[in-house]
């Protein structure tokens, strides 16, 4: 299962907003899907993930290898929410969050499951 989303900044740095969290449900009714696929989020701003179901991941990858994740010298160093299984009766969800720091650079994210 292959995809992929990106977390982008297309709004002045530094411009004096409100900070912003937005959601992003992984897996929503089966299907292979972050919704929404992109959003445009500023420094502090918060994009929280939430599993809705099966076994899925949220890894980092770069725009040229969207579905590998981020390596240095053979050590990971992009960020990853790990395997977060959803029971299929569950009434309650995982949530993994990350904090935009550099607005200015876009953030690209796939799930590892499988192929
Ligand atoms: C899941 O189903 C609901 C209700 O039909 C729909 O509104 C929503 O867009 C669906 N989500 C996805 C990711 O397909
Ligand atoms: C979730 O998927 C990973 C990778 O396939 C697997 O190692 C892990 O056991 C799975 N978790 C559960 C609870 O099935
Ligand atoms: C990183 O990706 C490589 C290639 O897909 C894979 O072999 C490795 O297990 C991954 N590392 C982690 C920690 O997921
Ligand atoms: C889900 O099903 C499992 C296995 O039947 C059971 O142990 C668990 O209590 C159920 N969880 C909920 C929230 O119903
Ligand atoms: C933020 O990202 C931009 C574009 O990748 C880069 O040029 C800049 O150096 C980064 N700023 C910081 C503080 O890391």
């Amino acid at each position: 299962m292959r995809f992929s989303t990106i977390a982008a900044a297309l709004l002045p740095v530094g411009a004096a907003f409100a900070q912003q969290t937005f959601t992003v449900k992984v897996g929503e009714n089966g299907t292979l899907t972050y919704d929404p696929p992109t959003v445009n989020a500023q420094n502090g701003d918060t994009i929280e993930f939430q599993f809705l179901s099966k076994n899925h991941t949220v890894t980092q990858s770069t725009f040229a290898a969207p579905c590998s994740n981020i390596t240095t010298n053979g050590v990971v160093t992009g960020v990853d929410s790990g395997f977060q299984f959803v029971p299929a009766n569950a009434t309650s969800f995982p949530v993994w969050s990350i904090t935009v720091n550099n607005a200015s650079t876009p953030l690209w994210f796939y799930c590892r499951q499988a192929q």
